[in-house]
């Protein structure tokens, strides 16, 4: 059931934001997770692309991080939407995947890609929720249920890889 939404106010992080964000993290999270997934480059040289929810008496409750490619212009890569655990189910991610989608289109991307274990369930359904599709490797590769890419990263990090074109209205807004 979806929760009552918080009041909040959303911004372009700057790099001062990055150690408070990535402590935030570091409390949601497992740390050592949260320090590799942010690190201060995302804040000085991608923030025009990423966002930042603060509540009414400016606390950080979430944030979205990604790019739009340099080798592909037509696509921007999600590399992490992070919500405060006592804040999720309100619609907070989905309308920070909608700003990055808007902040991306801006910039001439038509598609979003995220790339995720494929045994993380609740960040696959959330994907699926607002719209993204997982690309169907050749020969119907599945793992822990979900169409993914075997050693996609690494040895055994098997991957899913979603989209969602952004260049029409969408299901993000639900
Ligand atoms: C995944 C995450 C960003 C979702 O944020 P959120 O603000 O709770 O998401 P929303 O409320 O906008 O959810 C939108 C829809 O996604 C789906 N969804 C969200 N969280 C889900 C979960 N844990 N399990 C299954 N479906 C989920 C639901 O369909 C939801 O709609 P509903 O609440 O009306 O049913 C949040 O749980 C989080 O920070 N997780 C840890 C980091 C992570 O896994 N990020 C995603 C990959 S980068």
């Amino acid at each position: 059931m979806t929760r009552e939404r918080p009041v909040l106010r959303f911004r372009h992080p700057v790099e001062h934001d990055h150690l408070a964000t990535v402590r935030l993290l570091e409390a949601w999270w497992e740390p050592k997770q949260a320090r590799a997934t942010l690190q201060r480059h995302w804040f000085r040289h991608f923030a025009a692309t990423c966002w930042l929810a603060e509540t009414a008496d400016g606390r950080t409750a979430a944030l979205v991080v990604g790019f739009v490619s340099q080798e592909r212009p037509e696509a921007a890569r999600l590399h992490l939407v992070a919500v405060d655990p006592n804040l999720r189910r309100a619609g907070v991610g989905r309308e920070l995947v909608a700003r990055f989608a808007a902040s991306a289109q801006e910039r001439g991307a038509q598609r979003l890609e995220a790339v995720v274990w494929a045994g993380d369930r609740s960040a696959i359904d959330f994907l699926r929720a607002v719209g993204f599709v997982p690309i169907e490797p050749e020969g119907g590769s599945r793992i822990y249920g979900t169409p993914a890419f075997a050693d996609y990263d690494h040895d055994a990090d098997d991957m899913a890889v979603l989209t969602l074109d952004v260049e029409g209205p969408g299901p993000i807004g639900g």
